[in-house]
């Protein structure tokens, strides 16, 4: 559906000693999936968490797990990360050498495959793996901390990643993670994206049901006005 958005709260701006009941705090019938971010250090410059959160996320709450891999050496850890119940596992194309292959093994563990762009990195550099992937993340944020300031130039990249989309009839997802709150929400869905991960903007307020709530109304209100996808 051409309309269709949905806010993913991500648990990186939650309290790191609850996961699971900072977890059920969004659970409302508009979240369908959590988006987690594992960090490991040396591909960003911070350290999360590994793939026994992700089971206990899997075992606790009734989300769908988008589990947003900013490490090196994805091939090594990406069975594991299947097995903890990553339904969507998404991987940076800066991140290895082998990009179709990693994306490959993916989905030969029977989860979902999105490969995500640093802001500097161009959409070219994903021209040969459009159809090996389900969903295409665009940071509009340098990968590492939750909190940063929205960089624009995400606007045009998934505009042009949305007619990419469209011209070629391909049905990968598109999301955006970084930056993302009730202003910078209806920007991003009119650029083309359907997934919007916010992090601060939810688990940064005390009322989350209200954040993630004003988040999707902003997007409405923009939608009723008639303010139209870009493409
Ligand atoms: C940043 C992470 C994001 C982060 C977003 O490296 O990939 O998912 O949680 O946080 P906010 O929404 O606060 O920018
Ligand atoms: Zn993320």
């Amino acid at each position: 559906m051409a309309n269709s958005f949905q806010i993913l709260p991500s648990i990186l701006a939650a309290d790191h000693g609850r996961f699971v009941e900072e977890a059920q705090t969004v659970d409302i019938p508009e979240i369908e999936y959590l988006h987690i971010d594992v960090m490991d250090g040396h591909f960003v410059p911070n350290i999360t968490f590994g793939p026994q959160v992700v089971a206990s996320l899997k075992k606790h709450t009734r989300f769908r797990l988008d589990v947003h891999l900013m490490i090196e050496n994805v091939d090594r850890y990406t069975p594991a990360f299947a097995e903890a119940g990553a339904d969507i596992i998404t991987i940076h194309q800066e991140a290895g050498p082998h990009l179709h292959r990693s994306l490959a093994l993916i989905r030969d563990c029977r989860a979902r495959a999105g490969v995500a762009l640093n802001p500097a990195t161009p959409l070219e550099s994903i021209r040969w793996v459009l159809d090996a992937v389900d969903l295409v993340l665009i940071m509009s944020v340098n990968p590492g901390f939750g909190g940063q300031k929205f960089i624009p130039a995400a606007l045009q990249k998934i505009a042009e990643l949305r007619a990419i989309k469209e011209r070629e009839k391909l049905s990968f997802i598109i999301e955006v993670d970084g930056g993302v709150d009730a202003k910078t929400a209806p920007q991003v869905w009119s650029a083309g994206a359907e997934f919007l991960v916010a992090g601060s903007a939810v688990f940064g307020k005390t009322d989350r049901p209200g954040a993630a709530r004003e988040i999707i109304a902003a997007v409405e209100r923009a939608q009723q006005r008639g303010q139209s996808r870009l493409v």
